[in-house]
């Protein structure tokens, strides 16, 4: 792979000469990036020396090649040569600039035009990371696709003690190793993704919805994406931002859900039905607002058509994959819903556990993965983006299984 290393301004600058030296020897090439902050710590020479090649300080700091005419569009070229993004440290600035796509140095333009998988790792001072402001911006990055390594915990430069440390070098290259090799495996696929809630009008002001806030969903398509798979979206309501390279159809009913997944099914590969569907609606909405009684009075709702049994009906030799989201006897329902949905996986977790701190708002998450032939796999607690990465491995294990099927 070919790897683009950006190096921050923190104490920590000096561990990159270990990063690199680590992603080399498992075969990478390395470009540098250095910020001009990086360099009050560390010597361009020190990575030059280790990489063989010139390191990048700066915007007007001359095109590697030499040509200075291609000097100005030099970041447009590094981003295109390189496969993966590292940056390590990735200081509380740099995730500031990054979240809010600010470009006013070359790592920052390069971050910009980037399209490939970025592997950010953190470091600074304690206060500074369990900050707002950059909890908020880390947030923005992780659901944007990007993979956040660390940071650990221990002693820190200024001489406290918390969250802050870079993580040591040769568990970076490790992470970042792992994650190579996979990247393209969905290629091949399109990828059909549902997420979020549905919201079901009751008048012309009020409706009824649930509490997914759409993270696995999102989760799911940054993954997709970053493997290389055409990615269409599927999204009920929700406060997040859109992934990176995915094809985002925003609905909001139960009703619309439906009709932009049959639109969608054709080029469908795979799909994804993880979206909280409403069960019900109103199928007659009142024009005018509801006045207020003083008596009690009730709504007849009907039921919304189950998009993930209609699907299954019509799905061919397409992979569909279901949720269940129960709040009791997760594997004996995940099973049935694989049954009467006619799915080849159902993703089954337990929700409305705020005890648990798992389910709908939650950044991390454990399922049980039911499969047709009856296998259960439990994917421990772990942040939705990873789980996303494990559920996309079990889907392409189906694939085999299903042909001979076919
Ligand atoms: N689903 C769907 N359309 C609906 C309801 C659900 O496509 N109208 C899909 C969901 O996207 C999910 C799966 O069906 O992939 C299971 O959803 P869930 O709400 O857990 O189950 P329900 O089928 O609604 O059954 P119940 O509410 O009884 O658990």
């Amino acid at each position: 792979m070919r790897i683009l290393l950006g190096v921050g301004g923190g104490i920590a600058a000096y561990k990159s000469a270990e990063l690199a030296r680590a992603l080399m020897e498992a075969g990478h090439t390395v470009q540098v990036i250095m910020t001009a902050a990086a360099q009050e710590f560390v010597r361009p020479l020190t990575f030059a020396a280790l990489t063989n090649q010139k390191v990048i300080t700066g915007m007007f700091s001359g095109p590697v090649d030499g040509d200075i005419l291609s000097s100005a569009i030099e970041h447009i070229r590094v981003s295109q040569e390189n496969d993966l993004l590292v940056v390590a440290p990735a200081t509380a600035d740099l995730l500031a600039k990054f979240a809010h796509g600010l470009a006013d140095d070359f790592l920052s333009t390069v971050y910009l035009a980037f399209t490939g998988p970025v592997f950010l790792a953190p470091a600074m001072n304690n206060n500074m990371w369990s900050h707002p402001a950059t909890q908020s911006n880390l947030e923005m990055l992780r659901l944007r696709g990007h993979h956040i390594i660390g940071p650990d915990s221990g002693p820190l430069a200024c001489g406290t003690v918390g969250a802050g440390r870079m993580t040591e070098p040769e568990a970076i290259a490790a992470f970042v190793d792992a994650r190579c090799d996979m990247r393209r495996d969905l290629d091949k696929e399109t990828v059909l993704i549902t997420a979020g809630p549905t919201q079901e009008p009751l008048d012309p002001v009020r409706y009824i919805t649930n509490r997914s806030s759409g993270k696995m969903g999102y989760a799911l398509a940054a993954a997709a994406a970053a493997r290389g798979a055409r990615v269409i979206l599927v999204s009920g309501p929700v406060a997040l931002p859109e992934p990176a390279g995915v094809e985002l159809i925003p609905v909001r009913t139960a009703n619309e859900m439906f009709r932009a997944v049959m639109d969608h099914l054709e080029p469908a590969t795979i799909i994804v039905k993880s979206a909280a569907v409403a069960d019900f609606h109103v199928a007659d909405i009142p024009r005018q607002k509801l006045k207020k009684t003083a008596a009690r009075f009730s709504i007849e709702f009907d039921p919304t058509v189950d998009i993930l049994a209609e699907v299954g009906r019509r799905k061919g030799n397409r992979l569909l994959v279901g949720f269940a989201a129960e709040t009791e006897n997760l594997v004996e329902y995940a099973r049935r819903k694989l049954e009467t949905k006619n799915c080849d996986l159902v993703v089954g977790n337990l929700v409305g556990g705020q005890a648990t701190g798992t389910g709908f708002e939650a950044d991390d998450n454990e399922v049980v993965l039911v499969s047709r032939d009856g296998g259960i796999t439990h994917l421990p607690f772990a942040p939705k983006r990873e789980l996303a990465d494990r559920i996309f491995d079990h889907i392409l294990l189906l694939r085999p299984a299903l042909h001979q099927a076919g």
